[in-house]
This record gives structure tokens, sequence and C-alpha cells, in this order.
């Protein structure tokens, strides 16, 4: 589904990925790990090609997308879970949905979403800005799954969250793996991750530091300390 390959990235001068390789199979959950500042974030920008890597090659469903713009990259079949969700404030619930629905005759619908999501359907005449802070999660991976991506990128989808919707976000991955949908997970919660990760990565002054599965990582006390603060 996708290959990531020795990618570097930079933001000017400053190289923050050193060369960075995953993969992710069809209907995986592969998470990524680590502190602030380490390269999450931009290693999923290099991914959808908000900061495409300068080195190194990434292909997403057979295509060699590494240069590719990012809207092409979600025709393609990719969604993005932005960090800090970044929903159209002054729109409405459903203005916020409809907007990225691609009309592909995909299985994501605005009733399928109100489906997973009842709450937004409850709120879908709402300015998004009226939203708490875990509706407006909500809405940011409805508005994701509105693309019918085939993989989607998900930022830190539980940062800030109380635990009750810490568990709600978990729950929902868990449903769209089930779903089939491959998903490149980014996250913090190290109890949410290892829940739902097929496999883990572990991002340190961007360079891939560990890999293993779930329960392995949840047995390595020294690298849990050593690089996730635990
Ligand atoms: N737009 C940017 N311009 C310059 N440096 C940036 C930019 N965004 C992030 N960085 C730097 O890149 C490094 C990795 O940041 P980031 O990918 O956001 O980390 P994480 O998501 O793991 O917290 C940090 O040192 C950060 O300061
Ligand atoms: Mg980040």
């Amino acid at each position: 589904m996708l290959e990531i390959a020795d990618v570097h990235t930079y933001y000017g001068e400053s190289h923050v990925l050193h060369g960075v390789s995953l993969a992710v199979g069809p209907g995986e959950i592969v998470t990524i790990l680590g502190r602030n500042g380490m390269g999450k974030t931009t290693l999923i920008r290099s991914v959808i090609g908000f900061t495409p890597a300068r080195r190194g090659t990434i292909r997403f469903k057979g295509e060699d997308i590494t240069r590719w713009p990012p809207f092409r990259a979600v025709e393609h079949g990719m969604g993005l879970v932005p960090q800090g969700r970044r929903v159209f404030p002054s729109l409405t619930v459903r203005e916020n949905l409809e907007v990225a629905a691609r009309g592909n005759g995909g299985r994501w619908t605005l009733a399928k979403v109100h489906e997973l999501f009842p709450r937004l359907q409850e709120r879908a005449g709402n300015r998004a800005n009226k939203l708490s802070g875990g509706e407006q999660q909500m809405l940011a991976i409805g508005r994701a799954l509105m693309t019918n991506p085939d993989l989607l990128l998900m930022d830190e989808p539980t940062e800030g969250l109380a635990p009750l919707l810490v568990r709600e976000v978990g729950r929902v991955i868990a449903e769209l793996k089930r779903e089939g949908l491959s998903i490149l997970l980014v996250e913090q919660n190290l109890p949410m991750a290892l829940k739902v990760a097929d496999r883990v990565h572990v991002l340190s002054r961007g360079q891939i530091v560990y890999s293993s599965t779930p329960s392995e990582l949840s047995a390595n006390h020294e690298i849990q300390s050593r690089y996730l603060g635990v």
C-alpha cells in the first residue's frame, strides 16, 4: 500500500528526516511513536506532499508519488487527519464534510459518517468552532473519510483529549481497520498505540531507532524510557 524508502526531508537548510524507511501493508495499522520535535509530523507531510522528500522515494499503490502535490495524492486515495484537527471553523459540521466529498462512488457518504459518529449528525447545522475538542476530532476523521481513502494518515488524533474520548478514538480506529482501511498513525498515547497497531516504529531525531510488534515494545521498558519518556 505505502512504501517509504530512505526519505530525507528538509525545511530550508534544516535537515529533519535522516533516511526513514517503513511500509504499510493493505489493511494494516502502522504506528509511529516518539517525543515532540522528533519528525513525526514532517514524515506525514512528506508522505502526502506538503514537504516533499529531498532524497528517497515514497510509493503508494504502485506509483512513485514522491514529488506529487497533496491534491493528487488525495485523488489517488490518501486521506489526512492533520495534527490539531484543522476543521474549517466558520463552516457547519455538514459543510465541513460535504466539501471533502469526492463523489467517486466510494463507500463513505454523509449517511455513513453519521452512522460512525452519531454526534456529528446531531450537530450537523452547528459551526465547527462551536464543537468540543472531541467532536472536532471526530469531524476531522469524518472529513478525511469523505474523500474515500484507501490509506489514512492520522497525526496525533488523541492529542488533548480526555481519557474517555481517547478510548472512543481507539474504538473508531479499530472499526476502520475492520472496514479494510490501511492506517499510518502517529501517536503519543502509548497504551492506545499498542492496542490498535500491527507494527510500531519509534522515531528519534529524524531516524527510526526501534521497530517491533506492539507486544515486543510493550515488554521493552528500556526503549520506552529512553525514547518515549514512559
Ligand atoms: N515549518 C517548519 N520550518 C522549520 N522547521 C520546522 C518546521 N516544522 C517543524 N520543524 C522542525 O522540525 C523538527 C521536527 O518537527 P515535527 O515533524 O513537527 O516533530 P513532531 O511531529 O515529532 O513533534 C523540529 O525540530 C521542528 O522544530
Ligand atoms: Mg507533530
